[in-house]
């Protein structure tokens, strides 16, 4: 006798798969809308109707070392974490690129400690996220070094997520020192 079985049918789209398959992909392409979509409204609201691309670079050398070295731990962050997360071979590469990533991360959010100018003298709701880091970094490195991968992975990536696109997008809004070196009206 043939066992009727009731076919089971499983959602097509499952919100779950979406996130671990395309997450980090998803988070990019939302970011850059909503920077898209804020650099509009800012210019729209000074009037600035067309922007020019240029590079000017000299107002790097007019900025404090504090924040000199801030940009310099960023820019090191996101060209090491990009080879990180692309998957650089060999375990040593990995270990050593790893650390210095630990390293220019640790002296981003460091000296951001040192900086502010968004909420006047105080503290802006960004430093959040450099408390956060400072306070993930280690954990992150704990967990590789238990060798419970899964955590490690989710909390750098997490890190470098964050940090790039929350911190590191915001500032190259239109008016900000990072947007002045690429842009002008
Ligand atoms: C590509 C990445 C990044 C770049 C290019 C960047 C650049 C800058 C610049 C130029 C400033 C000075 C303010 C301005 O004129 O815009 C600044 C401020 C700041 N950054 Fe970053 N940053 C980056 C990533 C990060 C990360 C990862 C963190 C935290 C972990 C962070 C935390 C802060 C904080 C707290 C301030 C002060 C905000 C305030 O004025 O209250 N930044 N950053």
């Amino acid at each position: 006798m043939t066992d009727l079985v009731a076919p089971r049918f499983a959602p097509s789209f499952s919100l779950r798969r979406l996130h671990e398959r395309h997450g980090n992909k998803l988070l990019v392409a939302g970011a850059a809308a909503g920077y898209a979509w804020l650099s509009n409204a800012i210019l729209a609201g000074q009037g600035v109707g067309a922007v020019r691309w240029h590079v000017d670079l000299s107002p790097l050398l007019e900025i404090s070392p504090v924040l000199q070295a801030h940009i310099a731990g960023a820019v090191l962050s996101f060209a090491i974490g990009t080879s990180l997360l692309l998957g650089v071979k060999g375990r040593s590469v990995h270990r050593v690129l790893g650390y210095t990533w630990i390293v220019t991360m640790g002296v981003t959010a460091i000296s951001s400690l040192f900086l502010s100018g968004l909420n006047g003298d105080t503290y802006s709701f960004i430093h959040l996220l450099s408390g956060w880091t400072i306070i993930l970094l280690p954990m992150g490195l704990a967990a590789a070094r238990r060798r419970n991968i899964a955590q490690h992975r989710r909390t750098m990536t997490g890190l470098f997520m964050g940090g790039m696109l929350i911190a590191g997008l915001f500032t190259f809004l239109p008016g900000r020192l990072m947007w002045s070196l690429f842009f002008t009206a």
